[in-house]
């Protein structure tokens, strides 16, 4: 099974870039061209709890923005209250987090669908389960290309030239650049100037930049916008030429 050519693994230089608008943005998108495209969020930190019942935000912004129907279970495997890295969440929890689990529930998704896109937690070295099972090692275990989010302002250079050299050293291969201008209304001469040198460094095609969308809010469930956004400012075509979206 050739898991590349069925999905992404989103990850970014940090908590808190953008990886979930990025990635219900990508995924509804796919949809809306036709094409069976899922996104999932295998292990989530800081759930909230709401009539009771703990939910996974990230999933939930997914299914609401790309109009997923599939049932949050599908969509997310383990989830826990504490804002957390997931070995400690788990822990704090008296849980654990279970690779082979968190592994099986992937390739179960990428197995279903024509296009996956899965969220790492963080960045690339956050410990799902421990120093033996980062974000980096599930997308290792999966053979999937990497898609980097990345702030547009200062100290972004920095962050995602580490990011795709770590990457790198472990031989996983970085697909693409998505940068995220969150906060920041106007992009100057700085910004421009950061995508090229990045672009130098890394040798990683950036893929576009997303503008500050106003009306987006992955907390408050507002997602208005947001797709048609993506569909403008992100070359998503080009993330899955062999599935020939309709027009
Ligand atoms: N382009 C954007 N415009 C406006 N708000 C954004 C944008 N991208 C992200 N945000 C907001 O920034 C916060 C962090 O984004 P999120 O996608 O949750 O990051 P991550 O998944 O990397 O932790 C959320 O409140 C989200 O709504
Ligand atoms: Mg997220």
């Amino acid at each position: 099974m050739d898991y590349a050519r069925k999905g992404y693994f989103i990850t970014g230089t940090d908590t808190g870039v953008g990886k979930t608008v990025v990635t219900a943005g990508l995924t509804g998108v796919f949809r809306h061209h036709g094409i069976d495209a899922v996104a999932i969020k295998p292990v989530q930190t800081g759930a909230v709890i709401k009539n009771g019942k703990l939910i996974p935000e990230d999933a939930f912004f997914y299914r609401l923005a790309a109009d997923l129907p599939q049932p949050i279970d599908q969509l997310n495997l383990y989830r826990f209250v504490p804002a957390l890295s997931p070995h400690l969440a788990a822990k704090l929890c008296g849980e654990k987090i279970e690779p082979e689990k968190v592994v099986a529930f992937c390739r179960q998704t990428l197995l279903c669908h024509q296009l996956t896109f899965i969220e790492g937690a963080g960045g690339l070295c956050v410990p799902l389960s421990g120093p033996n099972f980062t974000v980096a090692d599930l997308a290792r275990e999966l053979s999937l290309p990497l898609i980097v989010v990345a702030r547009t302002g200062l100290g972004t250079i920095n962050h995602t030239v580490l990011t795709v050299a770590y990457a790198k050293s472990l031989e996983l291969e970085v697909a693409g650049i998505v940068f995220n201008a969150l906060g920041q209304q106007q992009l100057g001469p700085a910004e421009s100037d950061n995508l090229e040198i990045i672009a130098q460094m890394t040798g990683v095609p950036i893929l576009g930049i997303l503008p500050h969308l106003s009306r987006v809010n992955v907390e408050g469930g507002a997602v208005e916008g947001l797709l048609e956004a993506v569909e403008e400012s992100v070359s998503w075509s080009q993330l899955a030429p062999w599935l020939k979206p309709k027009a």
